[in-house]
């Protein structure tokens, strides 16, 4: 059953930027754009690497490692080497929270 769970305040994440937020042995990336907040597994489906390390423009984050890209709204591939689309989850900001749901 989906929880809706308090990952982060908005200010521990510029806009246009990523963080990672780790859960209950399980790892997510919470994106900001436009004052508006994403969230998605953390793991770029290529080769397990930390989304949060990579670049956020507009809605697309860039792997750091072979430069795949991913919708952050709906988690699909843009480019080559990733074809494996990115789970999302549904986020909001409450009170200056960001929670998502998992
Ligand atoms: S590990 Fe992300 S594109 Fe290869």
């Amino acid at each position: 059953m989906p929880q809706w769970i308090d990952a982060a305040a908005m200010d521990d994440i510029e806009d246009e930027d990523v963080m990672r937020f780790d859960h209950d042995g399980r790892t997510f990336a919470i994106y900001r754009v436009n004052d508006a907040v994403y969230a998605s597994d953390g793991l770029c489906t290529h080769e397990h690497v930390h989304l949060s390390e990579g670049f956020v423009m507009d809605h697309v984050i860039e792997c750091p490692k072979h430069n795949g890209r991913f919708d952050i709204r709906d988690g699909r591939p843009l480019c080559a080497p990733v074809c494996e689309k990115l789970q999302t989850y549904p986020a909001k900001v409450e009170g200056g929270r960001i929670f998502i749901e998992i």
